[in-house]
This record gives C-alpha cells, sequence and structure tokens, in this order.
C-alpha cells in the first residue's frame, strides 16, 4: 500500500507505541537498582550520534531500538530516585501518557474555541494550584517552567506598576531571575540586593529601609521578589513580614515558590509559607516536586486582569475564532500563542492518584531530609551547614588540621567524584561564600538506605581523597 509522506500503517504505529511503552516501563520499573549515570565522554557522543542529514528513511524499529539505547546511555537520569542534585525531576507514568496524548492529538492550547475542554481543564487544574496557595482569587496559566513562570509574572508587574520598576531580591534569589530582569530590560542599577538575616532570608528590616529610602528619593514603581524554598538551601523568606512592609506603598510581591510552594501541600509547612497567600503573583513548577514531566510551571496572579493587561494583543486572522462565548484564550494572558496542553499531565495525574498521593509524596521528601540531617549530626566527620528545609540540607566533611580552604578543595572534589561513580548524584552549592555538598530529597521513591548509603559513600570518597 502507497502511504502518502511520514504516514506509518496502524500495525506500525501500534508496534512501535507498544515498544516504546515497554522501553519506559523498563526504564521507570528499574531504575532504582541501576546506576544515576555518568557524563558520556565526548568521543562517545561523537560516534552515537550522526551529524549528517539523512535524504532516505529508515526502519522505524530499528530506529526506535537505537535511540532508546543512545538516550539511555548519555543522559545521567534527574528522575532517579539517589539524584540528589538540583532540585530532582521524578515523574509519573501517568503524566508521561498524559503528554503523550496531548502530542498525539495535538491539541492547540492557546486558544479557547478549538481547545475548548483543554481551556476547561487548564482553567479548573491552575485554579486547584490558586486553592492550594491560599490566594483568594485570581487566575493564572501553565509555562514551560520556573524562569518563565517568574518571567511572566515579572512583565505583568512592570506593565501594571510602570516602566522605571526597581526589583528587590536576595543574593540566594534564583539565577533564572537575574536572567529574566535583564531579558526584560530591567537594567542592574535598578535591581537591589538586599541582605540575608542568620538563616539565609531576606533581611526584612532591611528590606523595609530600603523601600523607604527608594520611596523618598522619587521611585515609585516597586516589585519585592521573595522566595518561598531557596534553591541552595530550602530557606523561606518571611512572607508575612515581607507582606506587611508591601501592603501599605502598593509594592507588588512576587513569590517565587518554583520548587518551595510545592510544600504547601504539607499540614506541618504551612506556618513556614503562610503569608504566600498575600502575594501579588507566584510561580511554582509541577515539574519539580509535583512530580511531572518537563515541562511544566506556573504562573498565578491575584487578578486574572494583571496578565491580560500584559499580553493581550488583537490578531486580525484570529478574529473569527475568538469567541466571547468561550473565553478563554491562553494567548490572552502570556507569551506563547501557539501553546501545548500542558495542563493535561496534571489534570490526569491527580485525578489518577488523588492528592492525598501527592501530600504523602511531598511529606516523605521532608522527613527523608530530616532524617539525613539527623544522620549527618550524629557522624563525626560531617558539618550541618543549613538544616533540612524543604527537603534540602547542605554540609561539609569535617576534618580535623584542614585548612578552610583545603576543606573547600575537598568539599568539590567528594562531589565531582559522585558524578564519575555514577552510583548517586550530590552537587555543591555555595553558603557563605563557601562550597558544601546540598542533598535535595524530593523523590518519593528515594529510601532511607538510599540516603544512608549515599551518606556512607561520599564518607569513604572524603576518606580517600
Ligand atoms: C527557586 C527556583 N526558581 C526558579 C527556578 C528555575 O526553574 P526552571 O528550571 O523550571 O526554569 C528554579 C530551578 O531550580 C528554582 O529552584
Amino acid at each position: 500500500m502507497d502511504l502518502p509522506p511520514l504516514r506509518l500503517t496502524s500495525e506500525e504505529m501500534r508496534a512501535l507505541g507498544y515498544q516504546a511503552v515497554d522501553s519506559v516501563v523498563e526504564h521507570l520499573t528499574t531504575m532504582p537498582t541501576r546506576a544515576v549515570g555518568r557524563p558520556p565522554d565526548p568521543a562517545e557522543l561523537a560516534r552515537r550520534f550522526d551529524p549528517a542529514l539523512p535524504a532516505g528513511g529508515s526502519d522505524p524499529a530499528e530506529l526506535l531500538t537505537r535511540t532508546i539505547d543512545d538516550l539511555m546511555a548519555t543522559i545521567v537520569h534527574t528522575d532517579h530516585p539517589r539524584f540528589l542534585a538540583y532540585v530532582p525531576g521524578p515523574s509519573n507514568y501517568i503524566s508521561a501518557l498524559a503528554d503523550f496524548l496531548a502530542a498525539g492529538l495535538n491539541v492547540f492550547a492557546g486558544q479557547g474555541l478549538v481547545a475548548a475542554g483543554p481551556a476547561v481543564i487548564e482553567r479548573i487544574t491552575v485554579d486547584w494550584l490558586r486553592q492550594l496557595c491560599g490566594l483568594p482569587a485570581g487566575g493564572g496559566l501553565f509555562v514551560s517552567g520556573g524562569t518563565m513562570a517568574n518571567l511572566v509574572a515579572l512583565h505583568a508587574a512592570r506593565v501594571e506598576l510602570g516602566a522605571d520598576l526597581a526589583v528587590y531580591i536576595t543574593d540566594h534569589t534564583h539565577r533564572s531571575i537575574r536572567k529574566g530582569l535583564r531579558f526584560l530590560g530591567i537594567d542592574d542599577a535598578r535591581v537591589r540586593t538586599i541582605a540575608l538575616d542568620t538563616a539565609f532570608r531576606m533581611d526584612v528590616r532591611e528590606l523595609d529601609r530600603t523601600l523607604a529610602a527608594d520611596r523618598r528619593a522619587g521611585t515609585r514603581a516597586q516589585c519585592v521578589i521573595a522566595t518561598a524554598g531557596t534553591t541552595g538551601t530550602g530557606a523561606v523568606d518571611p512572607l508575612n513580614d515581607i507582606a506587611d512592609a508591601c501592603a501599605a506603598d502598593a509594592v507588588w510581591l512576587h513569590v517565587d515558590g518554583a520548587y518551595g510552594a510545592a510544600a504547601v501541600l504539607s499540614e506541618r509547612q504551612h506556618p513556614l509559607l503562610a503569608g504566600l497567600s498575600r502575594a501579588d503573583s507566584i510561580a511554582l513548577d509541577p515539574h519539580k516536586w509535583w512530580f511531572q514531566p518537563y515541562e511544566i510551571g506556573c504562573v498565578l496572579v491575584r487578578d486574572p486582569a494583571l496578565l491580560t493587561n500584559a499580553f493581550s494583543m488583537e490578531a486580525e486572522y484570529l478574529r473569527e475564532t475568538r469567541s466571547e462565548s468561550v473565553p478563554l484564550n491562553f494567548y490572552d494572558l502570556g507569551p506563547q500563542l501557539t501553546r501545548s496542553f500542558r495542563a493535561l499531565k496534571l489534570w490526569m495525574s491527580v485525578h489518577a492518584f488523588g492528592i492525598d498521593a501527592f501530600r504523602q509524596a511531598v511529606e516523605h521528601g521532608i522527613e527523608l531530609a530530616e532524617h539525613a540531617q539527623r544522620v549527618i549530626e550524629a557522624a563525626p566527620e560531617w558539618e550541618l551547614v543549613t538544616p533540612a528545609q524543604l527537603a534540602v540540607l547542605t554540609f561539609r566533611p569535617r576534618v580535623p588540621d584542614r585548612s578552610s580552604d583545603e576543606i573547600a578543595q575537598l568539599t568539590r572534589r567528594v562531589a565531582a567524584a559522585t558524578l564519575q561513580d555514577g552510583y548517586a548524584l550530590v552537587t555543591t552549592t555555595e553558603v557563605d561564600a563557601e562550597p558544601v555538598l546540598r542533598l535535595c530529597t524530593t523523590h518519593p521513591q528515594t529510601t532511607v538506605a538510599d540516603i544512608e548509603s549515599t551518606l556512607q559513600r561520599l564518607g569513604r570518597s572524603v576518606a580517600n581523597l
């Protein structure tokens, strides 16, 4: 049978689909028994990936086998239970299927009329997040991740308040925000870095003083960027106090909760996150601690008009399909026109497992970090640097008779050794300008035994280096 270009027979499609599903299931079910992986050397990459543009096709089944093999050999698994670096990316099978459905049905989630059901699903799913964060009203949309969620919120703040926006951050604000501010054309002179308190949180008294001094000097447009869960230490800026500082003078409060806001699911963390509900805008990332495949971030605002004011634009060729009876045109709320149906994975996985399963999974990550802290505190070879907060803690080797420079070098070497070893991945961050080892224990399948064996290996590595 002659098929049109780029088509396969039904049998071929099914067979390829089963093959792909088998490999994903194999990956997900055997991962804990395998290594996290290590980066391949450049020669291996060159051998595996031929840069030539293929004129003709090749057998899709063989291509799939080879591609799966090439990918598995060349990625470090950020979804592995012993990947304890960055903010890990534990995913789930239902959401992976949802991504496949969204791509297979190729849902255009930019405009409500051609994707009315998806628009309703996105609105409901965004609203779940709004309610969980305690925002009294508002809306938002799904974007690619935290960087983009912060960027969208900050653009909305600038449109609302004025082009000469001054922004208040700390040294522990995520670097992607700095990048976003440059992208928005907010030059470094309009970015104030507020000191940290002893717990590495924004110092509110200094914030108060700086906001007031800037106002006296004529600054009217001000936006404070607080962080709920800094990537380095898991610290949560004092959100209620910061909200108080912002309240009187129409200062916009944006909270970057890219990974940490997920902890609203944990009752125990509610006091810590209390002021989140007073934010003007929030960034949070279901692809971090809500166990979704990349890419899904979410921006929430206390009033959807703040997004439409910033992003809505008429386009003549969209007029007929811009129905007022289906009011949700997500292209009016953010920078993308054509956008994929990101909401589906969160919607389906929450329906499949129930939000209580997500609560348990988040709680597990918090408890694991607390367990790691107890092990570290009991071990003479380690010094705890920052305690377990939102599933993150930092520590370094305690080696008598070594200078702080030598300990700093040792710390970096211990982390680098994990990358070569492949059993678990641990990286460093900096606290008070010194390198420290950092564990982020958000993966729901990470076990106490994983944490203990990883710490033992790190300990052996300290002894050998
Ligand atoms: C606090 C915080 N903000 C922003 C980001 C950037 O998010 P993304 O990598 O999804 O763009 C991260 C990433 O780890 C983060 O931890």
